[in-house]
């Protein structure tokens, strides 16, 4: 087995003291590494660390050998000539590794054009062919804000790649997609693997971490935990923390109790649902009667239509046929959504502190109800002073369901409301989510490509696509 790099005491130091503690370890041609662990632990920014990408104000330390080379992670920019020729990142947020005005296929076509001089005819021949591998040629001469997040995630993925190097890093590849789209990716993953070359794949997902095999890392609160081979790691975890997290596992859940609604108004009703986008049918005649306090499960494959379905019911979106109906003389704002993207639910250049002061103000909200609710989604205050880009994905998952809540809503669309967190923390707010609804009589649709977590938690389920 050859090494393909090789890290020796990698860390990250912010202004409050060490984030990630040094680590050490090495990728091996052929032998895929999983990082699993907490949300907020430090996963991305020792990714980050290793590629030289560090959001300002962070430091890394550490060294990384890479083919007879030695660089010294604390030198700013030093891992600039690795980019996309050695190694490549495909990020957590497809939307921030993407350029919003330029189509798909010309963001690959410019990693075959320029790592790897392909001409700019053979280069777009390249990148089509891409797409079409990863199953989203439709995407081709679409802009990312016209691709449904599984999309957008197998273009970032296309154009990460594109430039011919043998390390792959892999931030969440597999958050939100559904079964199929989730195999393809550890497909990709592998063939990138089989080739010779390896991932470094960070990921919440067991089944991902199990399927790629190879060694496993798990991190907790900065540190890393546990680590070993995948297989034994999963199949007799040492540390507690691990431990725990296997355990919270979906399919280890218990069922919970369903609780017909008793109520014969409904919060929201619609007849002949039907739409159409960009060509496709997404469905047809849904007829939905949703009552106070019910918990709907919406399932159906990446890209058949569950967010369109929200911003329908939600007057974010005209349907083609049929009407929504909403109960009479409830505020318009007490039916909310929660953005399948969280980065797309902030400004992202005020702090959250902010961010919340000014939804106080604008529903006149009283600021008291802030920190019980911060609590309960362990939230620490100390994250307030901070913008969305500095506060890991699962935080920020967290903060955009703390907005929501704050507006306390007779009806909310979840979407993958709990993509980013880890298995504990997921639990745990799933079951936040389950309690609110019940307590305040308010109705949530829950979208998951999960369907052990739908199965469990879910009065009733709709299926779409
Ligand atoms: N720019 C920053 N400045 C200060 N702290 C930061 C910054 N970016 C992230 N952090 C903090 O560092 C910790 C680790 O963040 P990181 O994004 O690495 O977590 P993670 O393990 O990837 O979590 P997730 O699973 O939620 O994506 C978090 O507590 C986060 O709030
Ligand atoms: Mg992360």
């Amino acid at each position: 087995m050859s090494t393909l790099m090789k890290v020796q005491g990698a860390a990250v130091h912010g202004s409050g003291g060490r984030l990630v503690e040094p680590f050490s370890f090495s990728l091996e041609a052929g032998r895929p590494f999983t990082i699993l662990g907490e949300t907020g632990s430090g996963k991305s920014l020792l990714a980050q660390a290793l590629m030289g990408l560090l959001p300002d104000g962070l430091t890394a330390s550490g060294q990384l050998f890479i083919e007879g080379q030695t660089l010294d992670l604390s030198v700013p920019g030093v891992q600039k000539p690795l980019w996309g020729r050695k190694v490549s990142i495909l990020p957590q947020e497809p939307w921030l590794a993407l350029d919003p005005i330029m189509a798909a296929s010309s963001q690959v076509e410019e990693s075959y054009r320029f790592l790897r001089n392909e001409k700019t005819n053979q280069a777009r021949q390249s990148a089509d062919r891409d797409l079409q591998d990863l199953g989203v040629a439709e995407a081709a001469r679409k802009l990312p804000g016209q691709l449904s997040g599984g999309m957008a995630q197998r273009v970032a993925f296309a154009a990460a790649r594109a430039g011919g190097a043998r390390i792959v890093i892999a931030d969440e590849p597999t958050k939100g997609l559904d079964i199929a789209r989730r195999d393809e990716v550890i497909d990709l993953l592998m063939r990138e693997v089989r080739a010779g070359g390896t991932v470094l794949v960070i990921t919440h997902d067991l089944a991902l971490a199990r399927q790629m095999g190879g060694d496993l890392a798990v991190m907790l609160e900065g540190r890393i935990v546990e680590q070993g081979q995948a297989a034994d790691v999963l199949a007799e975890p040492q540390h507690e923390y691990t431990k725990r997290l296997i355990a919270a596992d979906p399919q280890n859940w218990e069922k919970l109790e369903a609780e017909p609604s008793t109520s014969a108004s409904c919060v929201l009703s619609a007849t002949g649902l039907g739409k159409t986008r960009g060509g496709k049918r997404l469905f047809a005649d849904i007829d939905l009667a949703i009552h106070p306090g019910e918990i709907i499960g919406v399932t159906g494959p990446s890209g058949s239509g569950k967010s369109s379905l929200g911003d329908l019911l939600l007057g974010l979106l005209k349907p083609d046929t049929g009407t929504v109906r909403r109960a009479d003389g409830i505020s318009v704002h007490r039916y909310q959504k929660l953005y399948q993207d969280p980065p797309a639910a902030f400004p992202a250049r005020a702090t959250l502190k902010q961010s919340l002061a000014d939804l106080l103000a604008l529903h006149r909200l009283e600021e008291a109800r802030i920190a019980p609710l911060m609590r309960r989604l362990r939230l620490g205050e100390h994250l307030l002073d901070r913008r969305p880009d500095q506060v890991s994905g699962g935080e920020l998952q967290r903060f955009s369901l703390l907005r929501v809540l704050l507006l306390d809503p007779v009806f909310l669309f979840a979407d993958e409301p709990t993509s980013r967190l880890d298995l504990i923390t997921q639990q745990e707010t799933i079951a936040l989510l389950v309690e609110l609804a019940r307590e305040r009589s308010s109705a949530l649709l829950l979208v998951s490509h999960d369907t052990a977590l739908i199965e469990k938690t879910c009065d009733r389920t709709i299926s779409i696509g």
